[in-house]
């Protein structure tokens, strides 16, 4: 079987070698650049990245299965293109996507199956919701309705904040037509968990849980990023988590019933724990990053088997590993604002034997004559995942910054903390 992922980061590294596990998996290509590249994992430098440039590959290259790594293929309808060729394709079709690609109806869906949210408004002009912000004490939280690449949620800690926001979004247009209506919440505090689920014919089988970290800076600080470590199962996770976490699968597998949205693919049900009671935050369509670097080294069930029975509507035979895995990600400096790229990165080949690097944002330079590898530079803000699976945390977190210790590039920045201030959460 050869199969494309449309994507090419350290989410869609971490599918691909998973796949490869299964003796059916010939090959796997990945859409446009990963420097984790090898002679199963091919590149296949689809320069543009667009649906035009991936039907023609799929022209002259026999794929037997598409999956879809980012939000914007699956809102923009990939699913729907590809199934109406014949083309064996994971991941919700458009109209389901909306759950991820609309915030307001995401919280109209959760409002309708009594899913617990945060109390929240929706706006189509800067009018009214400039007045909105009567409603919500502060912090207030304000997020475009649309896909905004992890950019488009501000939590203000004033008015003067909200203002700008609504200014930046109604006025300046910052999202685009993203921006054209907004979604206004309640800020709630406590800790995120992450929990990725198959739907398969409108049944949920969650995965085991996962704990992103967001900040950039050690100790929770600075800017949100798409998120520079990870932790799975997520140390907060307790019986009565799962308990609640299971009545709201419940509610949402009655609402994509009855609101008959053919949900196939990964939902990501975004936790928040304030004070023991957990709330959905937001849905994901997809796999998430770094969810998937952790989530993925724990299955003991085999990935290409499950996405198979997803797609064929059948139960989700899931399992996984009694261990810990945490990702630390090396990120170029200055990001998630501007960064330079282009660095060479070394002591790849120093890594421990049982350590996994998937690569988030790298480049393989070959050499034009032999066509052989000569160097892997950086080639985005995440640059690479580093991961260990060992019995417990406080041994995954040693390997890992053992590890880390052996890679280098310029430029590389990374969190030192995470799995360290746990009990700070
Ligand atoms: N790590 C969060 C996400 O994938 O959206």
């Amino acid at each position: 079987m050869n199969i494309l992922i449309i994507g090419n980061g350290g989410r869609e590294h971490a599918i691909a070698e998973a796949l490869l596990k299964n003796e059916e998996t010939e090959c796997v290509y990945i859409s446009t650049h990963n420097g984790g590249a090898h002679e199963r994992i091919i590149n296949a430098e689809l320069l543009n990245n667009d649906i035009e440039s991936i039907d023609k590959f799929l022209v002259k290259t026999q794929i037997d299965l598409v999956i879809v790594g980012p939000e914007q293929f699956l809102s923009e309808g990939i699913i729907d293109h590809l199934e109406a060729k014949g083309i064996k394709a994971f991941g919700p079709r458009k109209l389901a996507a909306r759950l991820e690609s609309s915030k307001a109806f995401a919280k109209e869906f959760m409002g309708k199956y009594q899913i617990p949210t945060a109390k929240y408004f929706k706006y189509d002009n800067y009018d009214a919701a400039l007045a909105g912000l009567q409603e919500f004490g502060y912090p207030v939280v304000i997020k475009a309705d649309g896909l905004c690449a992890g950019k488009g949620v501000s939590i203000c800690q004033n008015k003067k904040d909200a203002v700008q926001a609504l200014t930046d979004i109604f006025h300046n247009r910052i999202f685009g037509d993203q921006g054209a209506e907004i979604v206004m919440e309640q800020f709630l505090s406590g800790f995120e968990a992450s929990l990725l689920c198959f739907v398969s014919g409108n049944k949920i089988y969650p995965f085991d849980t996962a704990m992103d970290y967001k900040k950039i800076y050690d100790n929770d600080l600075g800017p949100n990023t798409g998120g520079v470590g990870c932790i799975s199962p997520n140390p907060y996770w307790t019986t009565d988590l799962d308990q609640q976490s299971n009545e709201i699968i419940r509610k949402i597998e009655q609402g994509l019933a009855e609101e008959n949205l053919g949900f196939t693919g990964i939902l990501f049900i975004g936790y928040l724990v304030e004070n023991g009671k957990l709330y959905v935050l937001e849905f994901n369509t997809r796999f998430g990053d770094p969810e998937t670097e952790v989530l993925l080294p724990r299955l003991k069930s085999d990935l290409l088997t499950n996405i198979i029975q997803t797609i064929e509507g059948k139960p989700v035979e899931l399992d996984f590993a009694e261990n810990v895995a945490m990702a630390t990600i090396l990120v170029s400096q200055d990001y998630p604002g501007k960064y330079e790229t282009g660095y060479e990165i070394s002591g790849l080949d120093l890594v421990d034997p049982d350590i996994l690097v998937y690569h988030n944002g790298t480049k393989q330079i070959i050499d034009a004559n032999s066509d052989q590898k000569v160097k892997i530079v950086t080639n985005g803000g995440r640059v690479l995942s580093v991961v260990a699976v060992k019995e417990n945390l406080a041994a995954a977190r040693q390997a890992v910054y053992n590890n880390i210790n052996r890679i280098h590039f310029a430029n590389m920045s990374y969190r030192t903390d995470i799995g360290k201030t746990i009990d700070n959460y």
